[in-house]
């Protein structure tokens, strides 16, 4: 996890760094810092323990001139979160300096080795050991910083994004990656480069980035061209990316948080999933000839790559967290429509569970951010067993994206809060979409059902409308909660996942327990739980086996269950059993995931906004779980 920055060119660089931690503060935010080369030539280093805003606070009155500099927002991993543990580490000379996104593994056996050579450490950081070991191979070497980061990085093993800078050297920025994402934005002309963990703190600045790729490093001289080389010192082509990021996704439009700003983009970012992916087909492809429009869905990648997926004996969908609810809904979309047996594991089991995978296997793997580390290291195994790898991905260019071997963006652009919300959404569509493309091609979806879903999937972004129009109402309601220390949630079929989701949203922002349940497997245990004091969330719409899922709500009832039934529009037999319901539009079976999580998202957020907590930034988390 954690956020770096970099900047070297002819601007003041502490504004670009300040900025582009903010916009990378979703990654990390228990501690920050900077070290600038100043126009004296001066290394000055700012730490703070806290927020970015706690850093500027620190540099308030400070010298952070200068045009050359790194900074760091941090997710702690190794030491807890203090100003001596924050990023800049700093080498024993005070030459040196470097921030760091990522693990060191053997950090241990490596401090141990230094600290025999006399090097002295203040932190309990993995991360000092490593600008240590750059100034010690640079001694040992008498060579320039770039060759004593490419020869420390042969020694250490683990997961890494830096950027390193040796104010003997003021007008050099060195950056390596490995496993931890790192991108690098030209400026015009070369006259000034930008490093990031992703592209949002570039995007105002240029469109043209690299991508780093694992075991590479790269060495930005100002005013000189880019160059790229590997570990062992030869060169490699720097590959440079058009990216373009709408910056109105980068801040929260008039919102109180991200994650409501993006609860309720959701209509339109589903229109602009769907965008171009389902057609209207007004001629028939055989004789040319006008005929009544019918819908048809297009995705490249599928149609493409139709040949390995329809080899495909399995699927597995491996992804974590929010993610992995999505690829519960998949596992029942592609079984209804293409008829292929497929699993749903989790990234972080898959990787060690030793998994029987067969060449013909088609791995999916489902990820927001594109840098899940457990999902890449999922996706690495899978390709070596031979399968062929699919990827549903939020963020462009993404490490996830370029190691799959083919894939679909949900392009429901730049997703900041912490709790996701419109990613899952925007899964859940593509999902539907790559399910129906595939069946269609494998001819096992009823043309009726194909244009029906079809056609309701083009209802959902209004139908979604209707739905945030009771937020208030919703509000309203969340206050009953703010005290509950427990809730459960139940759902059935492609409710269940929703009803995980839901337990998930609420945990991680309100920090109240919640499970989440498949309604009927109550009765084997945890229908103990159930008393006047309990809250259940019951999700009853759209059940293709209604009768079965009232009679499960009746259970709950009978033993007093404190419920908050989500019930589709004129569903008057759940009305009459339970005082409290939020209304939702009707739709299909397999779509109802899309309608029912909006109200599940909304009543968490206001749980957690009544009982004070920073929804987007919510303790223990990070957006971008980058490390293992
Ligand atoms: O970026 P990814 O989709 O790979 O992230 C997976 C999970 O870390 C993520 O969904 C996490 O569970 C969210 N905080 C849930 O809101």
């Amino acid at each position: 996890m954690c956020g770096i920055v970099g900047y070297i060119g002819f601007r003041d660089a502490y504004p670009v760094l300040i900025k582009g931690l903010h916009r990378l503060e979703y990654r990390g935010y228990d501690s920050a810092g900077c070290a600038l080369v100043s126009r004296t030539s001066e290394l000055n280093v700012y730490k703070a323990k806290g927020k970015v805003s706690d850093l500027e606070r620190a540099t308030q009155g400070k010298d952070i001139t200068g045009s050359l500099g790194i900074a760091h927002t941090r997710w702690a991993t190794h030491g807890a979160p203090s100003e001596v543990n924050a990023h800049p580490h700093i080498s024993k000379s005070g030459n040196i300096t470097l921030v760091h996104n990522g693990i060191i593994e053997n950090y241990a056996t490596l401090r141990v080795q230094l600290e025999k050579r006399g090097f002295v450490f203040k932190s309990q950081t993995d991360t000092e050991v490593l600008v240590q070991l750059i100034e010690f191979q640079k001694e040992l070497r008498h060579c320039d910083l770039a060759e004593a980061v490419r020869r420390s990085l042969h020694l250490v093993i683990g997961a890494y994004a830096i950027a390193v800078i040796d104010k003997e050297n003021p007008t050099q920025l060195v950056a390596a990656r490995k496993a931890s994402p790192l991108a690098i934005g030209i400026g015009e002309d070369y006259k000034e480069f930008f490093l990031a963990s992703d592209a949002s703190p570039i995007a105002e600045y240029t469109n043209q980035i690299v991508y780093l790729n694992d075991d590479e490093v790269a060495v930005v001289e100002r005013g000189k061209n880019l160059h790229v080389m590997n570990l062992y010192g030869e060169d490699k082509e720097a590959e440079v990316k058009e990216v373009d990021v709408d910056l109105s996704m980068l801040d929260k439009g008039g919102f109180p948080h991200f994650m409501l700003k993006e609860i309720f983009d959701q209509p339109n970012v589903l229109r602009d999933c769907m965008r171009g992916r389902i057609i209207n087909n007004v001629y028939s492809s055989e004789s040319g000839q006008a005929h009544e429009p019918t819908l048809d869905v297009v995705l490249s990648a599928v149609k493409d790559h139709r040949r390995e997926l329809l080899r495909a004996r399995r699927i597995v969908i491996v992804s974590c967290g929010t993610s992995w609810h999505a690829g519960l809904i998949g596992k029942q979309l592609i079984e209804h429509f293409c008829q292929i047996p497929t699993e749903v594991a989790y990234a972080s089991e898959f990787r060690y569970a030793d998994p029987v995978v067969e060449q013909d296997d088609v791995v999916i793997a489902i990820s927001q951010s594109g840098e899940t580390a457990d999902t890449l290291a999922a996706i690495q195994l899978a390709k070596e067993k031979g399968a062929f790898v699919y990827g549903i991905v939020n963020a462009v260019g993404s490490s996830i994206a370029r190691n799959t071997d083919t894939g679909t963006y949900i392009h429901v652009g730049p997703e900041i809060g912490v709790a996701s919300t419109k990613a899952f959404t925007g899964q859940v569509t593509v999902l539907t979409l790559f399910a129906l493309a595939l069946g269609m091609y494998k001819g096992t979806v009823d043309q009726q059902e194909y244009q029906d879903v079809l056609e309701e999937l083009t209802n959902i972004p209004n139908k979604i409308q209707e739905v945030l129009k009771q937020n208030d109402k919703i509000q309203e309601l969340s206050k009953k909660y703010t005290n509950s220390s427990n809730f459960l949630y139940l759902g059935r079929g492609f409710n269940y996942p929703v009803a995980l989701e839901g337990a998930l949203k609420l945990k991680e922002i309100s920090y109240i327990h919640a499970e989440g349940y498949p309604a009927a497997e109550m009765k084997h245990g945890p229908i103990a739980l159930i008393d006047k004091d309990m809250p259940v969330v019951f999700l009853t719409n759209h059940h293709r086996r209604y009768q079965k899922v009232i009679s499960n709500l009746q259970e709950v009832i009978s033993r007093h269950g404190q419920i908050l039934a989500i019930i589709h529009e004129g569903d008057d037999q759940v009305k009459q059993m339970v005082e409290t319901y939020i209304e939702v539009p009707q739709t299909l079976s397999c779509l109802a995931p899309l309608i029912s999580v909006i109200p599940l998202q909304l009543l968490s957020y206001h749980i957690a906004v009544a009982r004070g907590l920073n929804v987007d930034q919510p303790r223990n988390l990070a957006k971008s779980v980058t490390v293992e």
